[in-house]
């Protein structure tokens, strides 16, 4: 079968595959006929405006006939390293000690999924989330054990916090104000991408620095498998951004995949968990959330809490930001 005809079947025939899918649904619905249609070309969706640079850079892989895994890996890399985002990586605003600590995950087409928390002094938390994934019997690292674990794997010991960042931190500190985290267009937070691949395959990534001036020790939900990021191959993949402790409460990303497990798009999976988030908090003061979701057949799709989320698209004519639909105005 041509790779842009039909999802590759087994020997056991369609009918085994989608029976076999069925029992493997962890809500127990009946298989919708998401197995039985023409798989996407490639294509890559991230979180905010930080995601065009990075979907360029996946599509590189991309389009080298790279894997998927490769390419989400690559694409937030470039988030990571750019010193002038404040929410991931390098540059990233720190805790409320002036360190920056970083959470970030990875997930493949086989469940395959490695993730890092509370990790201080590397550049590339992503890269680190894969060996563990690749090379470990575990899924997730933290704090001195994942950086223990990332020198002897040869990554670098690396000042996350630049001049900039510690001027901001040390004004903060001597104001004495609490800082609420300020999650939109201006001041997002988080890379999250997804990318199908020419086999029709799909993995994602997940990675930031995280609330900023959070307490010491505070991990979100971007490096948490479920909550951040999900990706089921033969549905499709999420993942979030804003803050972590709503999106945790409700597996936010999983929701998503097994919504569009049930037959939603991607845009009404998205909108179904962000109303849970709503449903499960009091106080939505300031609480964005958003997620986006790309399915198995290329549809893709978003929603926020809030006005002001934005995603960037890449296909094969363009790499463009598209506003997500909303819940409430910010
Ligand atoms: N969504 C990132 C965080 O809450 O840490």
């Amino acid at each position: 079968m041509k790779r842009r005809n039909f999802i590759k079947l087994s020997a056991m025939g369609t009918a085994a595959v989608a029976v076999s899918a069925c029992e493997n649904s962890l809500i127990g619905q009946k298989q919708s006929t998401i197995l039985n249609f023409p798989i996407s070309s490639p294509k890559i969706i991230s979180t905010w405006n930080h995601g065009l640079a990075a979907n360029n850079k996946a599509w590189e892989v991309l389009n080298k006939n790279g894997s998927a895994l490769d390419a989400v890996e690559q694409g937030v890399r470039t988030t990571e390293s750019d010193e002038s985002n404040r929410s991931v990586g390098l540059g990233g605003l720190p805790d409320a000690t002036g360190k920056v600590t970083l959470d970030a995950c990875i997930m493949d087409h086989k469940f395959n999924c490695g993730s890092v928390s509370f990790l201080q002094n590397i550049e590339n938390p992503i890269s680190v989330a894969r060996k563990i994934m690749e090379e470990t019997p575990h899924v997730m690292l933290s704090g001195k054990g994942a950086y223990n674990f990332a020198i002897e794997k040869g990554f670098k010991h690396k000042e996350l916090l630049i001049p900039e960042t510690k001027l901001a931190w040390e004004k903060l500190m001597s104001s004495n104000s609490q800082k609420k985290p300020q999650i939109n267009s201006e001041n997002h937070d988080t890379i999250g991408l997804l990318a199908i691949d020419n086999k029709g395959n799909i993995s994602g990534a997940c990675t930031t620095s995280g609330w900023a001036y959070k307490l010491h020790g505070r991990v979100g939900d971007s490096p948490i498998i479920g909550a951040g990021l999900y990706v089921d191959n033969e549905i499709g993949g999420a993942c979030a951004t804003g803050l972590g402790e709503a999106v945790i409460k409700i597996c936010g990303s999983h929701t998503v995949v097994e919504l569009m497990r049930q037959g939603h798009s991607p845009n009404n999976a998205c909108k179904l968990a962000v109303e849970r988030i709503i449903k499960s908090n009091e106080n939505l003061e300031g609480l964005q959330v958003g997620f986006i979701a790309l399915n198995k057949k290329g549809e893709y799709g978003a929603y926020s809490v809030y006005s002001g989320f934005n995603y960037a698209l890449k296909d094969e004519s363009s790499n463009k930001m598209i506003d997500a639909a909303y819940e409430m105005e910010w």
